[in-house]
């Protein structure tokens, strides 16, 4: 392992603390089928592995969207380039999402779920990093509490690599990822 970066939280960690949430929304939604909305890409590998560990009937949703700058210049406004195409009226909504930052991003697309008349919308976030949140905002459900670090791998990428690797990275050394967007393609080459 290249000392630019280290495992956060393992592929073992992963999938249990995934099961555990899957296993969670089932008791909560007992009676209920949850409509999960995704957002693209990150949140698709997040998806994939949870609605495996839910046993109620569930659909599935995706969303893309792109930000326009940073999400802090811009409050969180999106454009969004993927919608669900169903009608959410009186449906039970989960926004899954990979990561929430400042929150900004997931606090826009839940007002734009709850405008669509659903009976109630919630949000499972695989990482929550809250200390560098900026509106409140609390997760339903939460994988894990992200300290203040940039991370890559299971759908968070850097530059739009490092999704596929199974473990999720912290990223110790920015500067060099920056300097060299690869310096991490070894680590991928060796999860496999
Ligand atoms: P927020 O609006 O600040 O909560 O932004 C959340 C989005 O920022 C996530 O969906 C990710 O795309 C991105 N993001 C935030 N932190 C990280 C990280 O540590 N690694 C990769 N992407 C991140
Ligand atoms: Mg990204």
């Amino acid at each position: 392992m290249t000392e630019a970066a280290r495992v956060l939280y393992g592929r073992e960690d992963v999938r249990r603390r995934v099961a555990e949430l899957g296993r969670t929304i089932t008791g909560d939604y007992v009676g209920r089928e949850p409509v999960f909305v995704t957002v693209l890409k990150g949140g698709a590998m997040f998806l994939a592995d949870l609605m495996r560990t839910v046993s109620l009937p569930v659909e599935t949703h995706f969303m893309a969207i792109s930000r326009y700058g940073d999400a802090e210049e811009s409050l969180g406004r999106v454009q969004i380039l993927l919608d669900v195409d169903v009608d959410l009226t009186g449906r039970d909504v989960i926004l899954v999402e990979d990561i929430v930052d400042t929150g900004l991003t997931s606090r826009y697309l839940l007002s734009i779920l709850r405008s669509r008349g659903a009976a109630s919308v919630e949000l499972c976030t695989l990482l929550d990093k809250t200390v560098r949140r900026i509106v409140p905002l609390r997760p339903r459900y939460a994988g894990f509490e992200c300290p203040d670090a940039f991370v890559v791998g299971y759908g968070l990428d850097f530059q739009e690599r490092y999704r596929n690797l199974p473990d999720i990275l912290h990223v110790a050394d920015q500067a060099a990822l920056r300097a060299d967007p690869d310096l991490l393609q070894a680590l991928i080459a060796s999860a496999a």
